[in-house]
């Protein structure tokens, strides 16, 4: 066993406290969304990934080093053996440390099963991903998603009893973009909040995204010509504006990746299924967290040691056009000069 922690606190080169982490826990998925995956898509091999009870010794010593929120995602969290289960260990954690919100970012098909024990387990908020009310155009975004089953999963949320409810809408040119308003609608008339997401280059998928993509801009004249949208002091630290709907109980956000910058105030780390800690989400550097658990078991310090000290890399922000001039990683003392 590792001895000593040299200090406990997650601050990195540039001042930024992270205090959020965001985990994938599994890459697998019951969607095949456009925007997100190939047809085919070849998933990694199950031992690969964090076991649950790795997921959870990770995220504990997160939380013992002063994160207050997680939030898990996937692929589709929920298509997970045993997740429940992990929800019921990671509630447990918001009394044991100082962790004050877990929340889940799904797309609704396996919450008909499960709303009601995520939120006894101790789920606070829901993020669920709706991009089109038009069941055809639905399948056809999703590949393989049925909307009613969705729209049954919406209701089972609403009845269980969430702090708050938010639908994700990523919005394409051509594919969705004239049901802005009616996406709105709807979550006004279910009480619910709602973003909407640019289409990020993340990985190899059919289409062209040059010619998809739609900015946040246009997102919101569409809105702004049907309602009116008051400014919003939220600030979550990471990509997102926030707008009021007047007169409604909905709020509006916009996810903007490529339009806006926002890596001062980022707050936020992310872990992948197997583990990477990823310290940017438009960049490489990384840090291999299930080495460090799977070289040392049960070496709680080492881990925590391991996640402080990812801070030192964690770059200083982010851009999309990485593929035409790479971006090189220096140490600090090469930097520094
Ligand atoms: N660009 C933007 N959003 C994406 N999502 C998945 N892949 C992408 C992408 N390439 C969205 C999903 C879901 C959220 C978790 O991320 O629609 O709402
Ligand atoms: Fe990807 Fe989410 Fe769609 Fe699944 S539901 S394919 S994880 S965007």
């Amino acid at each position: 066993m590792t001895e000593q922690l040299k200090n406990t606190a997650l601050i990195d080169r540039f001042g930024r406290r992270v205090n959020y982490v965001r985990m994938s826990i599994t890459d697998r998925c019951d969607f095949r969304c456009v925007y997100c995956m190939d047809e085919e898509m070849t998933f990694m091999p199950r031992e690969q990934l964090l076991s649950l009870e790795e997921i959870v010794s990770l995220l504990t010593a997160f939380a013992e080093l002063g994160v207050e929120k997680i939030r898990v995602t996937g692929g589709e969290p929920l298509v997970r053996q045993g997740v429940d289960w992990l929800f019921k260990e990671l509630g447990a954690l918001k009394q044991k440390t100082g962790l004050k919100e877990l929340t889940i970012t799904t797309n609704g098909s396996q919450l008909p099963k499960y709303a009601d024990d995520l939120v006894a387990s101790g789920v606070d908020r829901i993020n669920i991903s709706l991009d089109s009310l038009k069941a055809d155009r639905f399948k056809a975004l999703t590949r393989t998603g049925d909307l009613n089953r969705v729209l049954a999963g919406i209701d089972a949320a609403k009845g269980a009893g969430f702090k708050r409810i938010k639908l994700n809408a990523v919005i394409m040119k051509g594919r969705n973009e004239d049901e802005i308003v009616d996406l709105a609608r709807f979550a006004i008339k279910n009480d619910l909040d709602i973003s909407y997401i640019e289409e990020m280059p993340l990985g190899h998928v059919t289409h062209e995204r040059g010619e998809s993509y739609c900015s946040s801009d246009e997102v919101k004249a569409a809105l702004d010509a049907e309602f009116e949208l008051i400014s919003s002091n939220a600030n979550t630290g990471g990509p997102s504006r926030y707008y009021q709907l007047a007169g409604t109980n909905s709020k509006v956000g916009f996810i903007s990746p490529h339009s806006h910058n926002f890596c001062e105030t980022c707050n936020r780390v992310r872990v992948t299924t197997e583990g990477r800690l990823l310290l940017c989400l438009g960049q490489e550097h990384s840090v291999d967290l299930r080495a460090v658990m799977r070289d040392y078991p049960g070496d709680v310090i080492r881990l925590k040691q391991a996640i402080i000290d990812s801070m030192e890399i964690k770059p200083k922000g982010h851009d999309f056009n990485v593929q035409s001039q790479p971006i090189i990683f220096r140490h600090m003392s090469v930097t520094g000069g």
